[in-house]
């Protein structure tokens, strides 16, 4: 995969080079603002079907709007040299810092070394850029206890501190090229570990490491597949009982397979199944009683430290950090601002969700 990925990025450099001769600041989508200081972020983001980041852009750019930046907003679509080409076209326009929450943290070290010889700061944005020593700081939420509170509601409702079980569990994991991958997976298995030793949890696939539950992109087709794969050679005759989820993407992917394979009855009712990011379609899933969880993550806040971290860089400031570390990115611990992030399930959504004005009513319909 990678060395399809390096061709790949040999031909779209080229293909940029001559677009941006070529002058393509129109085709960009810059978000339209009015900055009295005249100076513009650009923030690249990995794609626009997770309502998240289209929730976080919107802020940022607003919150930017406020202080009189410009915000020069644009969504990757989970394509590694579409990102790489606006964070080209970015430099070449003049913006002043960027955003980046890379598609892949270990492809960006080329178009950064562009960004230091243009004097252009890098904040890695909620997802950190690896090999490279051009990112100034990293804003993102506490990504090892994100794992940590999906593994913690499987153990609370399978009851297993009580000494409950034996129960069938699978692991899913995210998307190999995003660093917090490893994050979210290490803080689950820390909590479930001792449970899957003593018998409590059994794997029946036997796939515990992260390389053979992964899911490229956090694509939830691909983890509806592999999901189908398991409940094939795995569960003939036992029954699932807890999915480890890492997103909601992937948490969806998989309850379209297991309602395929008969699960969500009486006989057969769904395994506790965790997710991330609140997206509304799996918030009205716990609704609906197929998901059991996922983990909020106030993005709006999170763009909050991210554009504060960009206007105290601009203007010779050092940013508020509060981890220096977790996250080393290859070339030393970038200085970091984690979030808290949130369990929610049936019992808390309305409040944690709707009261905060991160969902709306209307959304959940
Ligand atoms: C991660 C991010 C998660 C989720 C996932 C899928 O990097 O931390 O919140 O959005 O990507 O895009």
């Amino acid at each position: 995969m990678r060395q399809a990925r390096a061709a790949q990025l040999r031909t779209t450099t080229a293909v940029i080079t001559v677009l941006i001769l070529a002058g393509t600041a129109a085709a960009c989508g810059k978000a339209s603002s009015s900055g009295s200081k005249g100076i513009t972020i650009g923030i690249a983001l990995p794609n626009k079907s997770l309502d998240r980041y289209v929730i976080e852009g919107n802020a940022m750019v607003k919150q930017f709007a406020a202080k009189g930046y410009k915000a020069d907003l644009r969504y990757g679509n989970n394509d590694i040299n579409a990102q790489i080409s606006q964070i080209h076209n970015m430099i070449a326009l003049g913006d002043k810092v960027l955003l980046i929450s890379a598609i892949d943290g270990e492809s960006l070290g080329e178009v950064l070394l562009e960004a230091r010889d243009a004097h252009v700061k890098v904040i890695a944005y909620d997802r950190l850029i690896l090999g490279s020593r051009d990112v100034s700081c990293y804003a993102s939420f506490d990504n090892y206890k994100v794992g940590q509170l999906q593994a913690q509601y499987i153990v609370d409702k399978l009851r297993l501190k009580k000494g409950k079980g034996p129960f069938n569990m699978e692991l899913f994991a995210g998307s190999p090229d995003d660093n917090n991958t490893q994050y979210f997976f290490n803080g689950s298995l820390d909590i479930l570990q001792p449970y899957i030793d003593n018998g409590q949890l059994v794997i029946g696939s036997g796939q515990k490491r992260l390389s053979q539950v992964n899911t490229l992109n956090w694509d939830g087709a691909i983890a509806g597949a592999r999901m189908k794969d398991l409940l094939a050679t795995s569960y003939n005759s036992e029954r699932l009982d807890a999915i480890l989820s890492p997103d909601d993407a992937i948490s969806q992917g998989i309850i379209a397979t297991l309602k395929a394979f008969g699960y969500g009855t009486l006989a057969k009712p769904f395994p506790v199944i965790t997710g991330q990011d609140a997206e509304a379609a799996s918030v009205k899933s716990i609704i609906a009683g197929e998901q059991s969880e996922t983990v909020y993550k106030d993005t709006r806040k999170l763009a909050g430290v991210a554009v504060q971290m960009s206007v105290d860089i601009l203007n010779g400031r050092k940013p508020q950090i509060n981890d220096t570390k977790q996250y080393d990115n290859g070339n030393g611990v970038v200085p970091s601002y984690l979030l808290p992030p949130v369990s929610v399930d049936k019992s808390n959504y309305k409040r944690e969700l709707l009261d905060s004005g991160y969902l709306t009513a209307a959304e959940l319909k």
